[in-house]
């Protein structure tokens, strides 16, 4: 059983229990996280055993204050620093050469480091907490997603709890913070070189960052992000992605369909959301790809959110939901 930790002294005690290695589920404003103090071994190799993770993923470090930045990593751009200062705390994770906090146990023994703010009171208010319980202001949390490797990201504690309690340790815990508001992962940027790259799309566009910092013209990263699976985030059913309901094989059973609110559903599909825009696409995905999985569906049929910005991210989540 995993312990739920409420009330007002909830954040204190979920950093006492990462201070002595236990693992926690933390809320965050893009899906949940499986943290532990990101400068315990032993509790970040428990991560990857809960998770099934390959050890070579490297984990994301959760931090209370940009000046932290220095104490994790090095050489850290100018432009690294604005687009802390635009979009901290936020969706938003910059990969920068890493000093030496960031041990190969958390980085897969890679020369860099992955480092985000997350905009969730909570969260912060944890991370913070950590810092004082370790006498360390820089502490920071390790967190992925909450999720089994390969599997829908959680946006509420309770699909975080359903998907990894029987991994989980009695002296490990959750913290609830409310449904995920963002519900889609940060946008992670390779900051190592000339001008950023986008290596994972997310709520902060490729627009936002531009207002900030033009991206460099390569795509090409020679960061990894081994994280970035063709399949990934995928509910047990079989998603298929199609243009409007016109593609929706006749007499398609157990056949559930997510689409936008405009989208008419047709007589004896099962609809699992009807988001108005695509932020409220983000909001709903994983939900409605975990109630399909519920629901015992065996295919769901997606029709994506059109245009650029956050509809992209999305639409990159829905590819590799699909992908096989
Ligand atoms: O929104 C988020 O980013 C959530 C919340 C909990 O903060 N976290 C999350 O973590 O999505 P995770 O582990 O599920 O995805 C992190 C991705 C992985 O694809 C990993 O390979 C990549 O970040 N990553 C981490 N450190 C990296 C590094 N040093 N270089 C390149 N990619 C890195
Ligand atoms: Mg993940």
């Amino acid at each position: 059983m995993v312990h739920l930790l409420t009330g007002m002294s909830a954040a204190t005690t979920a950093a006492e229990l990462l201070a002595s290695g236990s693992l926690v589920i933390i809320p965050t404003e893009t899906v949940y996280g499986l943290a532990a103090n990101a400068e315990n071994e032993s509790a970040v190799h428990r991560i990857f055993t809960t998770k099934n993770r390959p050890s070579d993923h490297p984990l994301i470090v959760h931090i209370a204050h940009a000046n932290c930045l220095d104490y994790w990593a090095l050489d850290i751009p100018d432009y690294a620093r604005d687009l802390a200062a635009a979009y901290w705390p936020g969706p938003m994770t910059l990969v920068l050469p890493r000093n030496t906090p960031a041990m190969d146990f958390l980085t897969g023994n890679q020369e860099t480091v992955a480092l985000r703010i997350p905009n969730h009171p909570v969260a912060l208010e944890i991370i913070s907490q950590l810092g004082v319980v370790t006498n360390n202001p820089c502490a920071g949390i390790a967190a992925p997603s909450a999720n089994r490797f390969g599997k829908v990201s959680p946006t509420t504690l309770e699909h975080a709890v359903q998907e990894l309690q029987d991994y989980l340790a009695d002296t490990d815990a959750g913290v609830d913070g409310g449904s995920a508001s963002i519900g889609i992962e940060s946008t992670i940027i390779d900051c190592t070189g000339e001008s950023p790259i986008i290596l994972r799309s997310g709520a902060i566009t490729e627009q936002d960052i531009e207002s900030i910092v033009a991206l460099s013209e390569s795509d090409n990263s020679t960061v990894r992000a081994p994280g970035m699976l063709a399949s990934h985030y995928a509910p047990t059913a079989t998603v298929k992605v199609v243009n409007t309901v016109n593609d929706i094989e006749p007499g398609a059973t157990d056949a559930c369909l997510l689409a936008t609110s405009g989208v008419i559903t047709p007589i004896g599909v099962t609809r699992i959301g009807s988001p108005r825009d695509a932020h409220e696409y983000a909001h709903v995905l994983y939900a409605a790809l975990r109630e399909a999985d519920q629901l015992h569906a065996t295919v769901i049929y997606v029709i994506p959110p059109e245009g650029p910005g956050i509809a992209a991210a999305v639409r990159d989540r829905i590819t590799r939901a699909a992908h096989r």
